[in-house]
């Protein structure tokens, strides 16, 4: 996709994304106003705003004029409280955050724990108000998020993670914990947008198996931002893996495989997307870009 096309659809994406960020989450003047503050401190930090700008662009992909605000929010907040709860002094420790001190260190721990904690049910409200005149759409999505936020993915990913290097199958542990912790919350803004723009099963599943590979390719290129990025431009600091004792793919296999391994999952992601029956160019454009990304 013509790049300058790709950047103005980019930017308008998370325009309409922040704007009903902003719009559908309670004001930090809302009761008890430091939750709720802290609440907003971390939504409205920035960040790429990946998951909503996949979610509304391949609901479009679908059908142009399907309205996917309430899910792409959704995402954002389980995506926003995972964030809150990584950089707590008991998880990866660490001070800043999209450019900002962390949510801990902005307020304290408790009410970072607990700001987290109010934006899950906050996520799964939103799918329940947002197509309350479509039960069949809500029933799907609340099963996609839920099964990808659950135990067996985001959360079980980030507690396999905690374990570093225990002893065991290295590379089944790695793997297990890239389709958890990252994969699944970038699976799911596709096949979130593929439920609310009608596609078909076979669609759906190209998008699952899409989102996976290109999600588990945008946690490899996270770890070699880590050790090869800028504290300044990824607004995070690097060498946190090391310091944390991670398991990582650039860790286990060394920069160049890693490299390589980017470029076949983007690969398999563009083939799988170029397979649904849908417009697809501007989410092949989007994950192109995301192997390539310094922030
Ligand atoms: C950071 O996600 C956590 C990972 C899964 C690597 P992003 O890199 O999407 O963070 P923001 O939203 O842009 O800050
Ligand atoms: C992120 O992994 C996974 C989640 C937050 C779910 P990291 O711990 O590598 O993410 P960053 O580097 O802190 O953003
Ligand atoms: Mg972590
Ligand atoms: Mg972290
Ligand atoms: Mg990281």
């Amino acid at each position: 996709m013509d790049n300058v096309l790709y950047q103005h659809r980019y930017e308008e994406l998370v325009k309409s994304a922040e704007k009903a960020l902003r719009e559908l989450t309670p004001a930090a003047t809302t009761r008890p106003q430091r939750l709720h503050s802290a609440m907003r401190y971390s939504l409205d930090a920035g960040g790429k705003r990946l998951r909503p700008v996949l979610c509304l662009a391949t609901a479009q992909a679908f059908q142009p004029y399907a309205n996917a605000l309430h899910a792409a929010v959704a995402l954002e907040c389980i995506h926003s409280y995972s964030l809150i709860h990584d950089d707590l002094p008991c998880m990866d420790n660490s001070d800043l955050r999209r450019g900002h001190p962390s949510c801990h260190k902005a307020f304290d721990e408790a009410t970072a724990l607990l700001a987290g904690d109010a934006l899950i049910p906050l996520a799964f409200q939103l799918l329940a108000e947002g197509y309350a005149t479509k039960p069949t759409i809500v029933q799907a999505l609340v099963a996609e998020l839920a099964r990808a936020a659950g135990s067996q993915l985001l959360v079980g990913g980030q507690a396999e993670d905690m374990n570093g290097h225990a002893p065991g199958d290295a590379a089944d542990r790695l793997d297990f914990i890239l389709r958890g912790k990252t994969a699944a919350l970038i699976s799911a803004p596709l096949v979130m947008g593929a439920i609310i723009g009608g596609a078909s099963d076979d669609d759906l599943a190209h998008c699952r198996k899409a989102g996976t590979a290109a999600g588990i390719a945008f946690q490899l290129v996270d770890d070699l931002l880590d050790v090869t990025g800028n504290a300044r431009e990824l607004g995070k600091p690097v060498g946190a893996d090391i310091k944390n004792n991670k398991l990582t793919y650039a860790g286990l296999h060394g920069i160049e495989p890693t490299r390589q391994r980017i470029a076949e999952l983007t690969q398999t992601a563009l083939d799988e997307l170029n397979a649904c029956n849908a417009k697809t160019d501007f989410i092949c454009t989007l994950i192109a870009k995301m192997a390539q990304r310094t922030r």
